[in-house]
């Protein structure tokens, strides 16, 4: 045992690594390895393969667009680590946030950077509807699930009989709840309560198809957690993972910068939401209220866990929508991002504010432009001060956390060899 940890350090001293003490050893290990991903009982299909293959499908679906033109893989590019690389996401226009990146999505507990949604699932016809997005509805996206015969037989195969959605008087194909958009919305008052109820059980069924096919796209362990390992077992070429530059961003990380106040646990996040005093694009003062509506859009969102749509209603997830913060604090918090992978998807912050994560060290460095707290906020933050070598270690160390892809067949269409 003495021996093991003596060859480490000599190790670590020829390679100019970290010795690092007990108290940063413990921190360290608090973010690695990741424990298997949780299950979702609020979608009782989550881990059905045949629903994930279905999701697929959904998933570089073009129909469903009013263009013709946008499936979700166009803002959630499988080469672009399942975003867009743009500042703000761009469908039939410009959206107001930044493309969050799917990989490993599945172990958000709030979804989107305001938590507006509680499951992968509950919010996925929100881009489907969005006038900016793909600019759809929900009976249209029924319709062509419906009048496909290989959609529409995996489907009922999961989910038993669908509606038909042949008459579209009855069913008229740009109807859906929105606030913008009169027409739509006045079609879809116009249907009869339990079509909306049936058009309502199919998208959330289609939804959880979404959710399970973003299930699988799980990275593998990143060099980081190659390290972690090698501190344990003293594995000289598991250690040799992070280079010296980047083990003195991981002290810094847990360390003097405090990073993991908010980047914690295995995900690098707490999973909950802040103000770092990021401008907004373009200037001016903030407009977004991020969590302070999310919160509130989150409990009232027909789709939540605690929703008859939900396959565990009374479940834990049911249960922390009643207990969350919606107080004025939260004005213009965001959701703390995962750090894993962050490498692949740039430019970061929710408008992409930065475009290199060196951008971003150097903004916790100096809080450069920074928007002063209002008097309800958290002021956890202070200029860091970093050296210009300190500020390449935690720019090293975070281009550590970059896992193995996912498995190249779920990066294409299912019919595309
Ligand atoms: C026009 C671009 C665009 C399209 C098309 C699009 N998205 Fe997104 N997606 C975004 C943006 C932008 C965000 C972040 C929005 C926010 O947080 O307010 C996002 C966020 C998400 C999230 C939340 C991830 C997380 O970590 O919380 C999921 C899940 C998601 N999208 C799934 C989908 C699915 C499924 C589709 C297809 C039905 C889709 N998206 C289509 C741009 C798009
Ligand atoms: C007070 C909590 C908090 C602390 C401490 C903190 N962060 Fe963040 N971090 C956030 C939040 C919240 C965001 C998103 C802010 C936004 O979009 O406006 C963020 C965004 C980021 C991003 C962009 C990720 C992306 O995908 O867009 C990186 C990289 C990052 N932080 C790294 C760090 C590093 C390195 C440190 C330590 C020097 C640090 N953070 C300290 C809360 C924190």
């Amino acid at each position: 045992m003495i021996g093991r940890w003596l060859a480490c350090a000599l190790f670590a001293s020829a390679l100019q690594g970290v010795a690092f003490d007990a108290k940063t050893l413990a921190h360290i290990r608090q973010h690695s390895p990741r424990p298997p991903l949780a299950a979702d009982p609020t979608n009782r299909v989550a881990d059905d393969p045949r629903a994930a293959a279905l999701g697929r499908r959904f998933f570089f679906e073009k129909r469903w667009s009013k263009s013709g033109e946008i499936a979700c893989a166009t803002c959630h590019d499988p080469e672009r680590g399942f975003a867009d690389g743009k500042q703000v996401g761009e469908g039939l226009a410009k959206l107001e946030r930044n493309t969050l990146s799917l990989l490993d999505s599945a172990r958000q507990r709030w979804f989107f950077w305001d938590g507006r949604a509680d499951s992968a699932w509950a919010q996925a016809f929100g881009p489907l509807e969005h006038d900016a997005e793909m600019g759809s509805s929900r009976v249209q996206a029924i319709a062509v699930v419906a009048e496909d015969e290989e959609l529409r037989s995996a489907y009922v195969e999961l989910f038993g009989a669908m509606q038909d959605v042949g008459d579209v008087a009855r069913f008229p194909r740009d109807a859906k709840p929105s606030e913008t958009n009169a027409t739509a919305s006045s079609a879809w008052s116009s249907m009869r309560a339990d079509d909306r109820a049936a058009i309502d059980r199919a998208a959330s069924n289609v939804a959880k198809c979404l959710a399970a096919y973003e299930r699988g796209l799980v990275t593998g362990p990143a060099p980081f957690d190659r390290f972690v390992e090698g501190l344990a077992d003293g594995n000289t070429e598991k250690l040799a993972a992070l280079s010296p530059s980047a083990q003195r961003g991981l002290a810094l990380f847990v360390g003097k910068a405090n990073c993991r106040l908010c980047h914690s646990g295995p995900n690098f996040s707490d999973g909950e939401f802040h103000s770092i005093g990021v401008a907004p694009l373009g200037g001016g003062p903030p407009r977004d209220a991020g969590r302070h509506t999310g919160a509130k859009l989150v409990r009232a969102n027909p789709f939540n866990a605690a929703s008859p749509f939900s396959d565990a209603p009374n479940g834990p997830a049911a249960e922390r929508l009643a207990t969350l913060r919606a107080g004025p604090e939260t004005w213009g918090e965001f959701r703390t991002p995962s750090l894993r992978n962050v490498a692949r998807t740039a430019p970061y912050m929710h408008q992409g504010q930065f475009a290199t994560l060196d951008a971003v060290v150097r903004f916790y460095s100096t809080m450069q432009g920074a928007l002063a707290p209002g008097h309800h906020q958290e002021t956890v933050l202070r200029p860091l001060n970093l050296t210009d070598d300190e500020i390449a270690d935690l720019v090293a160390f975070l281009g550590s956390l970059g896992g193995e892809d996912v498995a190249e067949e779920l990066r294409r269409p299912l019919d595309e060899r």
